[in-house]
């Protein structure tokens, strides 16, 4: 297995723009409206679920004909509902699968839209080629949910277990006319759900080929084919640099940590934005070792870095106008001989002092060391993300980010992850917690004497080393990376890219709106 599987490979379908159904497509994928509840009038149209297409796509009987099958199969539109029905004659395909869309008003709401052309997406497999009409009712939201949904990673099965059956490698995005508007939609939500799905490969692979080294040279290949600025630091360099975090926490494994730049330059805005992502490519816990259940889905804990790999990736293949430095440390975190010790002191990057009262709480470790590094660009925005605390997941569940920082930024932020669907949420930083950081003996633990608010101790670590000036926003996306039960929506098992979507979406705000 080369590691050009993973980089060189088809992410997923080729999507393409026509005004009519191809000739090689055996599938319509159509979406279903759920007939609006009777209202106070008493409207008795209320009975059929309707069809959402664009105009001159279907003709009417053939429209007629397929609302007549699939309500004779009990389709009711209800969102995700998915009905198959064989297509009438009069259509070049065999079947006709129907997505239910749910209430008229979801039409407006693009992650409705997304999460049911995902679930479509995901019922699709041996179907090589199909059409849609989920693309007349909203182009990117349809192109990104039925990319991410029809995502698989099947890299480390031999053909034993390899799938016969696939998810279809070519989707006909019906359109009213193939604008220059929608060419441009197209593109852009190829761009989106491909950078997405490198963040998922990222995540997926595991960490017996994802260590510090290899991470980095993929970071490399994959950002500098995408037109970014590369720089790499070795561990010699990192040591030499002062980088104590990432080495007090990579010290432990025979593969040595890494920490990697990567660059995007905005055309014309002088704005800058630093992002940071914990790239731990697995968390043992270290000497303060996690119990062995789930220790497994530590493999996740590189999550972070993925998504800041893949949003700067993205920022390029958008040309969005700002510009974008990634700093990113890589380390595995493994007890070991040489592994630090509870207790041990370490000089982060900046020469601030911290006490390791648990090596487990080793994230904000090596993000502390990259965030200074990072604010060394002067940046006007911070964001760093990270899955960095248990915590998030009892707070708020494995589906919604955590989002701390300063305050309008940190508004900011989970406002346009709304807007995408990745659905963060704003937390405080208690002040009153800083106090539980004192060290008997360096400026600062890593780690609180008790579990209260651990999500929120573990941003207000990380506050202590994003200087006053700077807009900052710290995302623990501990649940939302990794998937750990079935498929949903668009979201497949393993890694699932967030919070690539958020991070690009405040990019462009920043382009935007300064
Ligand atoms: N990587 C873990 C956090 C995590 C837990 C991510 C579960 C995904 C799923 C992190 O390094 C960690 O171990 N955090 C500790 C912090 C504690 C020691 C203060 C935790 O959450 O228990
Ligand atoms: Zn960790
Ligand atoms: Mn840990």
């Amino acid at each position: 297995m080369s590691k050009n599987d993973t980089v060189d490979r088809v992410r997923g379908p080729e999507l393409e723009l026509s005004t009519s159904i191809g000739k090689d497509d055996s599938a319509l994928v159509i979406g279903l409206i759920s007939a609006s509840s009777p209202d106070a009038e008493g409207a008795d149209d209320a009975a059929e679920p309707t069809l959402a297409i664009g105009d001159g796509i279907l003709d009417d009987a053939q429209a007629a004909a397929i609302t007549a099958a699939l309500t004779a199969l009990g389709a009711t539109g209800s969102h995700g509902e998915v009905t198959r029905t064989a297509a009438p004659e009069t259509l070049p395909v065999d079947v006709v699968v129907a997505v239910g869309l749910g209430d008229a008003d979801n039409l407006d709401d693009a992650d409705q839209v997304r999460q049911a052309a995902g679930i479509v997406a995901r019922e699709l497999d041996g179907l090589e080629s199909v059409a849609t009409t989920l693309s007349a009712v909203d182009l990117i939201a349809a192109a990104e949910g039925l990319f991410l949904g029809a995502y698989r990673f099947d890299e480390f099965r031999s053909e034993k277990s390899r799938p016969k059956k696939t998810p279809p490698q070519h989707i006909t995005l019906l359109v009213e006319s193939k604008s220059k508007e929608a060419r441009a939609a197209l593109e852009r939500a190829i761009a989106v759900a491909d950078s997405v799905a490198i963040a998922r490969d990222f995540v997926n692979t595991p960490p017996s080929h994802l260590y510090p080294e290899e991470f980095a040279a993929r970071a490399r290949t994959l950002g500098s084919k995408a037109g970014l600025k590369v720089e790499i630091l070795d561990d010699t360099q990192l040591a030499a640099q002062g980088y104590g975090g990432i080495i007090g926490v990579g010290k432990g494994s025979s593969r040595l940590p890494r920490l990697v730049r990567l660059s995007h330059t905005a055309k014309k805005s002088t704005k800058k934005v630093a992002l940071v992502g914990k790239g731990i490519t697995f968390d043992t816990g270290g000497i303060s070792i996690k119990p062995a259940a789930n220790m497994d889905a530590m493999t996740s804990d590189m999550g972070g870095a993925a998504a800041v790999i893949a949003a700067t990736i993205l920022a390029a293949r958008l040309d969005i106008d700002v510009s974008v430095t990634a700093t990113v440390p890589m380390a595995e975190n493994m007890p070991s001989s040489t592994a630090q010790r509870p207790g041990d002191v370490l000089t982060q990057y900046g020469g601030r002092t911290v006490e390791v009262l648990n090596t487990d709480a080793e994230g904000r470790l090596i993000l502390a060391d990259a965030i200074v590094r990072a604010c060394e660009d002067d940046p006007d925005y911070l964001i760093d993300t990270a899955t960095l605390t248990g915590a998030q997941m009892v707070a708020l569940g494995t589906r919604t980010p955590g989002v701390m920082g300063t305050d309008e930024f940190r508004d900011r932020v989970a406002a346009r992850s709304a807007d995408v669907g990745e659905n963060a949420w704003a937390m405080p930083l208690p002040a009153e917690l800083r106090a539980d950081l004192k060290s008997r003996v360096a400026d600062l633990a890593n780690v609180t004497p008790h579990r209260w608010g651990g999500m929120l101790a573990a941003g207000i670590f990380l506050k202590e080393f994003v200087p006053e000036d700077v807009q900052w926003a710290h995302i623990d996306i501990a649940g939302p990376a990794f998937n750990t039960g079935g498929p949903w929506g668009y979201t497949t098992k393993g890694g699932t890219g967030v919070p690539v979507r958020t991070i690009a979406a405040v990019l462009e705000d920043i382009a935007a709106n300064g």
